[in-house]
């Protein structure tokens, strides 16, 4: 019984001591981490950059209000370029609790995506909010996953494959039957959709989903997955500007997710019964990689036929495939409607061809094209923003001090963000005139990192080429169809935002 009391006495003690040691234990972890990290500041001559006057400088509420009401306002890729006018190309913040360093100065995007590159990986915000939807594939992952997916793929886009233009011509076909011929209007961008994922399904899982040719043979529709990917990406988008999780996701963002991955999960038992009917060797069903060609869901296959692993590959590649294209295409078609002098330059290099089909090559010295689709990648890059998080104590080159020309240090855990729709606007870097839309520039502009549209580094964007080729040939092939057009939209190009950007009011034309 004394034995007894004397034990419950000394718990609590113990239990206090115990806290106490633990206290003190981290206060002293943190001391020396601060001063450790305060002397690698200094060696490195960095300096602190402005920091965003948040009423809330703890949990960066002011930040998350903001972006809320930009959102609203379809206005947060320019609020974001007014932010940067006003406290300079670098500035530190702070998202619903996460530090941020906000940056457009194309030294600091060249470090952490380039120079430091191990030092920096995805935020974990974006690893989490993707998941649902994507699982794990080359847009959600790191380290040796990142590079096995990105390895599996990189064989489908070599020159050859590319360079077969077959392919888009029959799904440009196809996107030029639904147009109207007596100048009625139509949106364009609706169709776009279409057309990429159409030729994004046939190149890189071997079947496409036939969207635009309603050949829907056992295919779920190509149009509901649009729909609900449109849905579930503009959701996961907002979540994430604004530092939420997709967790408690609504019923119709957890139907999307469910209406998509059926999509997916066609083009998986498909690609399942093909490995097997081969392995078996009694192939009786038409395989496109037998076909020499590289296709990249026959070869994931023979590495894994977990159908949830097939799944997020493929919804990761879809999500590069589709939207990417398709955007830049929008905001092509939008633009040329309202700039006729744009659209007879194009025309004139389009006629040289006397109507017959371009090769590879020949979309290649299109150059008037080139520019504009460069000045469209500027002025509305289809990924406008992105970020990057330190994995340990870093440096960047630029943002330091009042001048803002010192390195700065950036904390592990730390994430920088970069604006590429901002950085694409810098007077400094274009000139006077950077916000005007205009395609010589490119006779002679070479802006280095300054120009970003596709990434760079280890990360860069690996179907650039395959996106370039299908918007020049479904433009060259839509302007031998159509001599004129003319703008059915009033409105101004308006941002409209799900993880990557478009026009909110498509691209509303008249052809004939
Ligand atoms: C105009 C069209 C396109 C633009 C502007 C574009 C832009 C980008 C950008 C900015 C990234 C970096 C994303 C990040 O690191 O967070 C990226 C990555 C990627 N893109 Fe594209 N893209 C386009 C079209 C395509 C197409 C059509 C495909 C494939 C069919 C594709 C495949 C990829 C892949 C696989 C990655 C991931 C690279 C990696 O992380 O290793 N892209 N793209």
């Amino acid at each position: 019984m004394l034995f007894a009391t004397e034990g419950s006495g000394l718990l609590p003690v113990v239990g206090w001591v115990l806290l106490g040691s633990f206290v003190f234990y981290r206060i002293a972890v943190y001391i020396q981490l601060s001063i450790a990290r305060s002397r690698a500041a200094k060696e490195h001559g960095c300096k602190p950059p402005p920091a965003y006057p948040d009423f809330d400088p703890i949990f960066g509420l002011g930040l998350v209000l903001a972006a809320v009401k930009s959102g609203k306002k379809d206005t947060f890729l320019e609020d974001i370029w007014k932010r940067y006018q006003k406290y300079g190309n670098t500035f530190s913040s702070n998202l619903t609790g996460l530090p941020i360093i906000t940056t457009c100065e194309p030294e600091n995007v060249k470090t952490v995506l380039a120079v430091k590159f191990a030092d920096f990986q995805l935020p974990p915000r974006r690893k989490a909010g993707f998941r649902d939807l994507f699982g794990n594939g080359v847009f959600t992952t790191d380290g040796s996953e990142w590079e096995h997916s990105r390895a599996m793929l990189r064989p489908n886009f070599t020159r050859t494959q590319i360079a077969d233009l077959n392919m888009f011509e029959k799904h440009v076909n196809e996107l030029i039957e639904l147009i109207p011929k007596d100048g009625s209007t139509i949106d364009l961008q609706d169709l776009f959709f279409g057309m990429t994922l159409d030729s994004a399904t046939e190149f890189l899982f071997g079947e496409s989903a036939n969207t635009l040719s309603g050949q829907h043979s056992s295919a779920p529709k190509g149009d509901i997955f649009g729909q609900s990917f449109d849905y579930c990406t503009g959701y996961i988008g907002k979540r994430f500007r604004v530092g939420l999780p997709t967790i408690f996701g609504n019923k119709q963002y957890t139907q999307g997710v469910k209406d998509v991955h059926t999509f997916a999960d066609h083009y998986v038992r498909k690609g399942i019964k093909r490995y097997n009917s081969r392995e078996k060797g009694r192939d009786g069903i038409d395989s496109p990689s037998e076909s020499g060609r590289y296709v990249f869901l026959d070869e994931l296959v023979k590495e894994t036929q977990d159908p949830l692993a097939l799944r997020s590959e493929l919804m990761n590649i879809l999500l590069a495939g589709r939207d990417t294209t398709a955007s830049l295409l929008s905001v092509l078609w939008n633009t040329l409607s309202k700039r006729q002098d744009v659209w007879a330059k194009i025309q004139a290099e389009v006629e040289t061809l006397e109507g017959r089909a371009p090769s590879f090559e020949e979309i290649k010295n299109m150059k008037y094209l080139r520019y504009t689709m460069n000045e469209v990648l500027r002025l509305y890059p289809v990924v406008p923003g992105n970020s990057r998080s330190a994995i340990r104590d870093t440096v960047i080159p630029r943002g330091g001090g009042p001048d803002g020309l010192s390195p700065v240090f950036v904390p592990k855990g730390t994430s920088v963000v970069y604006s590429v729709y901002s950085m694409h606007r810098r007077t400094d870097i274009y000139g006077p005139d950077a916000l005007e839309f205009k395609p010589e520039r490119w006779e002679t502009l070479r802006p280095g990192w300054g120009y970003l549209p596709f990434n760079g580094g280890p990360r860069i964007c690996l179907g650039q080429q395959f996106a370039l080729t299908e918007a020049s040939y479904a433009t060259i092939r839509l302007m031998q169809t159509f001599k004129t057009i003319e703008s059915r939209d009033p409105h101004p190009w308006t941002e409209l935002l799900t993880v990557t950007c478009s026009s909110k009011y498509g691209a509303k034309v008249s052809l004939r």
